[in-house]
């Protein structure tokens, strides 16, 4: 038996890409989430987030050879993530989940990765800085 890998179920390549730009025009206009990103390279951004959850879902691996080993915690050190700011980030995607409407289980997984994976991402409590 063969099995297929969401990012073919999807619809490859214009999936991840399309969920990419609808998702970062929902970061751009948060107030919160969009200072971090670079103001001047968005599409650099969008470039990167598409290639690595391309690369995640089972497609090309494109990303690593450009930017090796993920390693995404250390590499969102330099943004102060609190809960606000992953709630922002997961309501921008669920946002572009919504405007692709992919299948529904293929929603319930993208869904659930993502709320972990931006759970993990947390690295700034606010209320420990107030001392
Ligand atoms: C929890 C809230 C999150 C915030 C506020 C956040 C913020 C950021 C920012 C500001 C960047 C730099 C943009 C760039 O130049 O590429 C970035 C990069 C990135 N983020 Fe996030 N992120 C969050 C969660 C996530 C999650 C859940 C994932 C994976 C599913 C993810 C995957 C990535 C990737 C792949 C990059 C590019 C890394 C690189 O190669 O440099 N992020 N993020």
């Amino acid at each position: 038996m063969t099995q297929q890998t969401l990012f073919d179920a999807v619809g490859g390549e214009p999936f991840f890409r399309s969920l990419v730009h609808e998702f970062y025009e929902r970061v751009w206009a948060d107030a919160v989430l969009r200072p971090m990103y670079p103001q001047d390279d968005r599409a650099g951004a969008e470039d990167r987030l598409a290639l690595f959850l391309m690369q995640y879902w089972g497609g090309p691996g494109t990303y690593s050879a450009q930017r090796g080993h993920p390693r995404l915690r250390m590499r969102h050190h330099p943004f102060p993530i609190d809960l606000d700011a992953r709630e922002r980030w997961i309501a921008a995607m669920h946002g572009a989940l919504d405007a692709l409407a992919p299948a529904p289980l293929h929603r319930a997984e993208l869904e659930d990765y993502f709320d972990r994976a931006a759970t993990a991402m947390i690295n700034h409590n606010p209320l420990l800085r107030q001392r």
